[in-house]
C-alpha cells in the first residue's frame, strides 16, 4: 500500500490516478487545508477503484501514528503535503517551517519504527536552486539559499531525508525537483484548483481569460532575457505525475545504488511570460487583457531544467507539449466554470 500525503492536491491527485492505473493500492491522507474532498470522487470517477482516505494533519503525531497502526501494510510513501505559496511563506515563515518540517519529521519517525523496507518519494522544487549560475539547471547545480522560506523548507527537508536515509538500510529516498507544473488530466475531471487567490501564472491567465480576474499583471519586463520577461520550464502535470510512479517502482525494485537521489523534472525548454501569453491567445482565440507591472519579490529571471539524469536513470522524459498543457489548463478552467 502506498501512502500519499496531500493526495487530494493538484500534483497529488494526478499522481494517485497514475498509481491506481498501475495497480498500486493507495491510501490518501490530506487535511483538506488546501484541497477539496470532491477531488476524491473525481479520482474515483476516472479510475473506478476504491481509494482509502483519512483526513488528518501530519503535524498531529498521535493521529499519524494511529494511521500507521491501522494500515501496517504501508510499504511506500509519496509525500506531497506541504504549504506551498512562495509569497505566503515570506509573510508567515514560522508557519511554513513548522508545518513543512514537522510533517516530514513525524512521517520519518513512523517509517523508522517499521521493520520492513519502506521507501519515500519527496515532492521538492526547483526553488532550491535559487538563482542558478548555469542553464539548463542540472542536479549538481550548487544549492544556494532559496529565495523564500517555502523554498528553504524544501532544501532543509531534503537534507533531513538524506541524513536519515544513511542510517537505515530499509529506507531509500528519491527527491523530485519540479519545475513549473501546468495543465489538467485528459478527462478534465481533475486539474489545478487554487483555493482562494491563485498565485501561479497559468491559473491567473486562464482566470483572466474567463473574466474572473480583470487582467494579468506581468511581473516585470526588464529582466536580462530575450524579451525582458522571466523564463520558466512549464511541464504538463501528466508527465510530472507519471515520473512519480516510475521513481516509486525504481525504489521498490531496490535497484537504487544510493540511499538518497535527486531528479529534476522539467521539459528542458525555457519559455518566457510573453511567449506564454502569445501561446495562450492562439490556443484560446482570445486577446488576453494584461499590463506590465513591477518585478515580484523572490522571482529568479531564468529557470529551466536539464532533464537528462531522469531520462538516463529513470527512463522518464516529458512527452506532452506546452501547447497541450496550456490547452488542457484552458479547457479545465472553462469546465469548472461551466463554460
Ligand atoms: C511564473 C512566472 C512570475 C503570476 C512557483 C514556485 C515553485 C513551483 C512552481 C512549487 C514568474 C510570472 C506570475 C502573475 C506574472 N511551485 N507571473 N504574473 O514563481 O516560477 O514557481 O511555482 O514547487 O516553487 O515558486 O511560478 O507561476 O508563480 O510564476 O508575471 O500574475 O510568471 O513573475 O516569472 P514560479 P509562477
Amino acid at each position: 500500500m502506498i501512502l500519499v500525503t496531500g493526495g487530494l492536491g493538484y500534483i497529488g491527485s494526478h499522481t494517485v490516478v497514475e498509481l491506481l492505473e498501475n495497480d498500486f493500492e493507495v491510501l490518501i491522507v490530506d487535511d483538506l487545508s488546501n484541497s477539496s474532498i470532491s477531488v476524491l470522487d473525481s479520482i474515483n470517477s476516472i479510475v473506478k477503484k476504491n481509494i482509502l482516505f483519512e483526513q488528518i494533519n501530519l503535524c498531529n503525531k498521535k493521529d499519524l501514528s494511529l494511521i500507521f497502526q491501522k494500515y501496517p501494510n504501508i510499504n511506500g510513501v509519496i509525500h506531497f503535503a506541504a504549504h506551498k505559496s512562495v509569497r505566503e511563506s515570506i509573510s508567515k515563515p514560522i508557519d511554513y517551517y513548522y508545518n513543512n518540517l514537522t510533517s516530514i519529521l513525524n512521517i520519518l519517525e513512523e517509517i523508522m519504527i517499521k521493520s520492513e523496507f519502506c521507501p519515500l518519494i519527496f515532492s521538492s522544487s526547483c526553488t532550491v536552486y535559487g538563482r542558478a549560475n548555469a542553464f539548463p539547471i542540472s542536479e549538481d547545480e550548487p544549492i544556494k539559499l532559496p529565495e523564500s522560506p517555502y523554498g528553504n523548507t524544501k532544501k532543509v527537508a531534503e537534507e533531513i531525508l538524506h541524513d536519515v536515509s544513511l542510517t537505515n538500510k530499509n529506507f531509500n529516498v528519491i527527491s523530485l525537483r519540479y519545475f513549473n507544473p501546468i495543465g489538467a488530466h485528459s478527462s478534465l475531471k481533475i486539474g489545478e484548483l487554487p483555493l482562494g487567490e491563485p498565485q501561479n501564472l497559468i491559473p491567473i491567465i486562464t482566470k483572466t481569460g474567463i473574466g474572473s480576474i480583470e487582467k494579468l499583471i506581468v511581473n516585470g519586463s526588464d529582466y536580462n532575457t530575450p524579451d525582458g520577461s522571466c523564463i520558466r520550464d512549464y511541464i504538463h502535470i501528466t508527465d510530472l505525475s507519471k515520473a512519480h510512479v516510475i521513481a516509486l517502482k525504481k525504489l521498490l525494485s531496490k535497484d537504487s545504488s544510493k540511499s538518497f537521489e535527486v531528479y529534476n523534472l522539467g521539459t528542458g525548454k525555457g519559455t518566457s511570460v510573453f511567449e506564454i501569453i502569445k501561446l495562450f491567445e492562439s490556443v484560446s482565440g482570445l486577446k488576453l487583457n494584461y499590463e506590465i507591472g513591477s518585478r515580484r519579490e523572490g522571482d529568479v529571471p531564468i529557470s529551466y531544467a536539464n532533464p537528462a539524469k531522469a531520462e538516463r536513470e529513470l527512463g522518464w522524459k516529458a512527452n506532452l507539449s506546452l501547447k497541450e498543457g496550456l490547452s488542457s489548463a484552458w479547457d479545465w478552467e472553462k469546465r469548472i466554470n461551466n463554460l
